[in-house]
């Protein structure tokens, strides 16, 4: 499968025209490799002019609500799909941190994505880099999160695995962690998923990183790191570091 590699603009850039920049250079990395899959997620009001510039590369969502209609300031799931969303981003930790985002929240969100026939990229992490808490507070979060899915929507889900503490802009931040420390929270991800829905289905979800992903690390977690792709924020923002990232994901897969 390819390597999915997905720039979360966040609230950046802030005029539309520096958005369609950052669009056109994706798309040419996209075309140029077909070996990784790219996925822009831009803010909200520049999402159907930055989708119109796409066509190798697919368009994402960084939130969605869970439903439409008396929902003042939402975002439904129908306007998302209405503008060829394909991935959205759910339960990022910023969303958690600054918007009060609740598993439940992202539980009902998750089934939004799933209804409409999206990817949901669904964000798990814990919070300090030491402690030995990921298992516990990733465990929890997948629990309820992907509480009653059936087995086969693992196909339509990607986890997340994105320490808080590694994020570029936390506070406590050190850099990435390590492709290693990926690879055990990646068997720890597993481990739940066939614990909730078997070992079959457990194969369709992928499993990706984010943390400070530059293209100096970004080897490492698509190989030691055993990761499906990545979730760059920051260098996503900067045209030549996310070209390479691009790049360097697609020569692993030629391997
Ligand atoms: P970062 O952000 O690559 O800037 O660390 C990743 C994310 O928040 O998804």
């Amino acid at each position: 499968m390819k390597k999915l590699i997905i720039a979360n603009w966040k609230a950046h850039p802030e005029t539309a025209r520096k958005a369609h920049s950052l669009a056109r250079a994706a798309e040419k990395t996209a075309s140029l490799r077909g070996n990784a899959e790219v996925v822009i997620a831009p803010p909200f009001p520049f999402l159907e002019s930055v989708g119109s510039l796409l066509s190798r590369a697919r368009l994402g969502a960084q939130d969605i609500s869970w439903t439409g209609g008396d929902y003042t300031g939402m975002v439904a799931p129908q306007h998302l799909k209405s503008l060829g969303v394909r991935y959205v981003i759910v339960g990022h930790s910023e969303r958690r941190i600054h918007a009060g985002e609740t598993d439940a929240m992202i539980q009902k969100k998750i089934f939004a994505v799933l209804q409409y026939d999206m990817k949901a990229v669904f964000c798990v992490g814990e919070y300090v880099r030491r402690g030995g808490d990921m298992p516990a507070i990733v465990g929890d979060q997948i629990k309820t999160a992907l509480a009653g899915l059936k087995p086969q929507a693992l196909k339509q889900i990607i986890v997340a695995y994105e320490p808080v503490w590694a994020i570029s802009t936390a506070a406590e931040s050190a850099g990435p962690t390590t492709p290693d420390s990926a690879f055990r929270a990646r068997l720890y991800i597993e481990k739940t998923l066939v614990s909730l829905f078997g070992a079959r289905a457990t194969r369709d979800a992928r499993v990706i990183y984010g943390g400070s992903v530059t293209p100096d690390t970004v080897a490492g977690f698509l190989t030691d790191g055993a990761m499906d792709g990545v979730l760059v924020g920051g260098a996503s923002l900067d045209e030549k570091a996310f070209g390479k990232i691009v790049r360097s994901a697609a020569e692993i897969v030629r391997c």
